[in-house]
């Protein structure tokens, strides 16, 4: 795999590793103090690839700051070199393991959009542990996730999908499912226009797309108590009880 055919890439300020990262022991990390403007809506994409989501979308919305995602450190040198040399201020990207970045790092409500497109399907029943969705990086992306806060979800693998119906199905007290709406960076006919989709566009692959919108943190601390007390009604009776 040489993403960058030969070619000497620079990921400048873009570009972070974890050594830019406090250790975790430290407590949470802000990940918006990366930019000059730490205020700016902050948006996060998960498994950037070759940076094509972003350097498309990051030109059309200045006011808002990017953070690409990439553990493959061919694909995050390639997309940081990219965004460097477009001198986008906006966009960051970290190399890292996303979802040990959510886990350990993100602090609450930072986030107004997580962005997965095309993420990698890990088709053998053992490897679905590796897949981003899993219902705890659901709580996590909840968590991360401001009020109203959504997460964009694209495949073109079927069983991909039906996993992320499950999901979306087993964690309805935390999101609301709604229809895609394609980036304004997306061309005619594209569903957003990353490197992949135009790739499985060529060989005539259908798309499925979804967004979850973070519900109110009442409604799952709701929806908790119910299951518990629904397990508690259901429950034995404590044999230790007089
Ligand atoms: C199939 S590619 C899609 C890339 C891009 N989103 C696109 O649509 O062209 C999936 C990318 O996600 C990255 N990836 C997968 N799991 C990841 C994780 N947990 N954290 C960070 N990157 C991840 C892979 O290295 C790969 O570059």
């Amino acid at each position: 795999m040489d993403a960058a055919r030969g070619k000497q890439m620079d990921v400048g300020q873009i570009g972070l590793d974890r050594s830019h990262l406090p250790s975790h022991e430290s407590g949470p990390f802000d990940a918006r103090t990366l930019f000059a403007n730490p205020t700016h809506a902050f948006e996060i994409e998960i498994g950037s690839g070759k940076g094509t989501f972003l350097v498309q979308q990051a030109v059309l919305q200045p006011e808002t700051n990017f953070l690409g995602i990439e553990w493959t450190a061919e694909f995050w040198r390639y997309a940081s070199d990219r965004v460097r040399r477009r001198e986008l201020s906006n966009v960051r990207l970290l190399h890292t393991d996303a979802t040990e970045l959510f886990r350990f790092w993100l602090p609450d409500a930072i986030a107004r959009v997580i962005h997965l497109y095309f993420s990698d399907p890990w088709p053998k029943s053992r490897h679905h542990k590796r897949r981003v969705i899993q219902d705890e990086s659901l709580r996590h992306f909840h968590r991360v996730l401001a009020p109203g806060g959504e997460l964009r979800i694209v495949t073109d693998h079927a069983e991909l999908w039906k996993w992320y119906e499950e999901h979306a199905l087993r964690n309805a007290h935390l999101f609301a499912v709604k229809p895609f709406i394609s980036p304004d960076s997306a061309k005619a006919g594209e569903v957003v226009g990353t490197n992949f989709e135009r790739k499985f566009a060529r060989e005539g692959r259908p798309f499925m797309a979804m967004t979850l919108v973070r519900l109110p943190a009442e409604s799952a601390a709701r929806s908790t108590c119910e299951q518990s007390s629904r397990r508690s009604e259901s429950a034995p009776p404590d044999s230790s009880s007089p």
